[in-house]
This record gives structure tokens, C-alpha cells and sequence, in this order.
């Protein structure tokens, strides 16, 4: 399993560390290092992780890059430095803030490991994703953000309390971006290959799709103090195995569009397959009207974020 690999992650916090004790606790790779701007915190966090990982008899070492150059030779570079959305703020202001953070941690990214596939994490997700992949000068298939996977896993839950049998068999399908404007897609989820619509009446699918769309917020709401990590980290990991085992599997990211489902110059969930090279395949479902026109609404509302950067000359040349 992943012999050889090295997996870096840029903000060791919630998020960040629950996404390397997951790999740590499999062995998907040889070799985590920790980068935080609170260095001490991480090298405790590091230092537990690679205990534990002897606890489960696993190979994985994980460390801390005390300096930017730590992370040369990382095949995959997650990335969740930011700031967690706190009770009453919305993803988007966490815009600025986050856009300038990303920017210098992918400058790092970009001269220690220019070959490396970025995950992103950071919110808000589909924004930053854009930022990674502009400031890095990557090409699209290796700057790739995780939100589709978590936000299906969300509706699948939810799915799973309205029925109460079949955990673990419902595949949900969550397209967009990752904000209020997010497509949950029943028509496109099943209870082991039976279709949503026929366990489950309108209303019912309704109620899931609207919980759905604010999972996050439930949590926050919830935790008071922070936002969600187990899943999101689960859901990360997901795809940094994907990319370190060339699985292929197919899911829901967070990825440049180049004239895929007739946009441009910005990112959305679609469905693509995962592998050692970043994306192998980028999907075009077709969708029908409804589908088509709530996909819009989710872009614009990425694009009008994207907007605002630009109009901060936040690209510099480059836009
Ligand atoms: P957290 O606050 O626990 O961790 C963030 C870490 O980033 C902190 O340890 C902080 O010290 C570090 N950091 C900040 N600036 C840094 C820099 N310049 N260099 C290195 N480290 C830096 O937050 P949490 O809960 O781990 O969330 C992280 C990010 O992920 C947030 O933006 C959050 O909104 C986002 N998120 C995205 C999800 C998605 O579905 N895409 C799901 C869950 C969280
Ligand atoms: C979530 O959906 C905050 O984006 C994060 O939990």
C-alpha cells in the first residue's frame, strides 16, 4: 500500500490532523509531514500520530516541516490552512482572509514540490481551489478540491435516518460548489441500486436535500467553537488514497472547468476519476433542466467570488 509515499499537510489543525492520524492509522503511506505556523502544537500532534501508528503497528512516520522546504519530494499536498467558519459567518467571508493565506502557502507548494497533486480543503473550497491552481501554475488535473465526497456522504446520512436501514449502501450524489448553492442530486442516488424515488416521497427527498445543503452549518451550530472535521477528513483521505493507489475511483471534486458543461475560468463539483495523475477522466453527466439551471446558480456564485478577487487585483498579471 502506497511503499514509498510522502504526504505533506499545510495547516495541522482539526481538519489537517484528523486527514493524517486516518492515513497514519492505515499505512497509506510512509511518510506525513506537518506544516503549521504553530510549530510546537503540530510537532506534539506529529509526535503522538507516529506513537499511535506504532500502537496499530503501522510503518507511517509522521513529522513536522519546520521550514517550507521540508515538504520537497510530497506526492500530494493537502492543504487546509485557513480559518474555520465560526457560528453566524458564512463561507464567504471567510474569502479574503483565506485567499491571502493559500496564496503564500502555495507559493511554497510550488517551489519545493512542482510536481506534486494539490488537494484542497481550505474554505471557501471552490474559490480557493481556483486560487491554488492560478497561484501554482499547475495544470488543472493536479489541483483538486474536496467537497463532493463529504457532501454526499452528509446526504447519504441523511438519507440513511429518513429510511433507517441500508447504512452504508446509499450512494448520494452531490454536484456544485461547495456552498448554500450546492446541487444534491436524488435523481442520481440509490439505496444499494434502488433508486431514492421510490423508497422515499417528494417531500421526504425535499427535507434531505435542504439539510443537505447546510450539513456544515448543522455542525457549527452544533460544535459552537469550530466546524466539522471527522467527515470532512474522512472524505479527504478518500481522495489522497485515490491519487497515492492509482485507484481511479470516480467521485465528486471540486475541479477547473475549461468548457465542461458550458463554463469557464472557474471551479465546480463534477464527477471525475481520481488517480496517480490528479484527474483521469472529467465527466459531462447529462442533467436536465431543473439540474441545469441549480448547477448555474452554484457557479455563479463562485464566479461572482472569484469576481471579487479579481477586482482586488488579487491575481496580479495573471487575470
Ligand atoms: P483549524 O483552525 O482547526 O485549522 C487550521 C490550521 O491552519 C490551524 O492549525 C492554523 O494554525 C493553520 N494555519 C493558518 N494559517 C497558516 C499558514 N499560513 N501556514 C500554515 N498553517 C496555517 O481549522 P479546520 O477545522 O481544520 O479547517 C481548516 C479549513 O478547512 C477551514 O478553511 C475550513 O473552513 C475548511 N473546511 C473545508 C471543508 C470542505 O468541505 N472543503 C470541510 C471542513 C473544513
Ligand atoms: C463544512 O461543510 C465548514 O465547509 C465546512 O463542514
Amino acid at each position: 500500500m502506497g511503499k514509498g509515499k510522502k504526504v505533506a499537510i499545510i495547516g495541522a489543525g482539526n481538519v489537517g490532523a484528523t486527514v493524517a492520524y486516518s492515513l497514519a492509522m492505515r499505512g497509506s503511506c510512509h511518510q506525513i509531514v506537518l506544516r503549521d505556523r504553530n510549530i510546537e502544537t503540530a510537532q506534539g500532534k506529529a509526535l503522538d500520530m507516529s506513537q499511535a501508528a506504532n500502537a496499530a503497528r503501522m510503518h507511517t512516520v509522521v513529522t513536522v516541516a519546520k521550514e517550507a522546504k521540508d515538504i520537497a519530494g510530497s506526492d500530494v499536498v493537502v492543504i487546509t490552512a485557513g480559518s474555520p467558519r465560526k457560528p453566524g459567518m458564512s463561507r464567504d467571508d471567510l474569502l479574503l482572509m483565506n485567499a491571502e493565506i493559500t496564496k503564500q502557502v502555495v507559493g511554497d507548494v510550488k517551489k519545493h514540490c512542482p510536481d506534486a497533486i494539490i488537494v484542497m480543503v481550505s474554505n471557501p473550497l471552490d474559490v480557493m481551489t481556483y486560487v491554488a491552481l492560478k497561484e501554482s501554475g499547475f495544470p488543472r488535473e493536479r489541483v483538486i478540491g474536496m467537497a463532493g465526497i463529504l457532501d454526499a456522504a452528509r446526504m447519504a446520512h441523511f438519507i440513511y435516518q429518513k429510511i433507517g436501514y441500508g447504512a452504508g449502501q446509499i450512494r448520494a450524489s452531490v454536484m456544485g460548489g461547495h456552498g448554500d448553492d450546492m446541487v444534491p442530486l436524488p435523481k442520481f442516488s440509490t439505496v444499494a441500486g434502488v433508486p431514492l424515488t421510490d423508497v422515499l416521497t417528494e417531500e421526504e427527498i425535499i427535507d434531505i436535500v435542504e439539510r443537505t445543503k447546510h450539513g456544515g452549518a448543522e455542525i457549527v451550530g452544533l460544535l459552537k467553537t469550530g466546524s466539522a472535521y471527522y467527515a470532512p477528513a474522512k472524505s479527504t483521505t478518500v481522495m489522497v488514497e485515490a491519487i497515492l493507489q492509482d485507484t481511479k475511483q470516480i467521485h465528486s471534486c471540486a475541479v477547473y472547468l475549461d468548457g465542461e458543461y458550458g463554463y469557464s475560468d472557474v471551479v465546480s463539483g463534477v464527477p471525475i476519476a481520481l488517480g496517480a495523475n490528479g484527474i483521469e477522466k472529467l465527466f459531462e453527466v447529462t442533467l436536465n433542466m431543473g439540474q441545469q439551471r441549480r448547477f448555474a446558480k452554484s457557479v455563479k456564485s463562485v464566479k461572482s467570488m472569484i469576481d471579487v478577487l479579481k477586482a482586488k487585483n488579487f491575481f496580479g498579471d495573471q487575470q
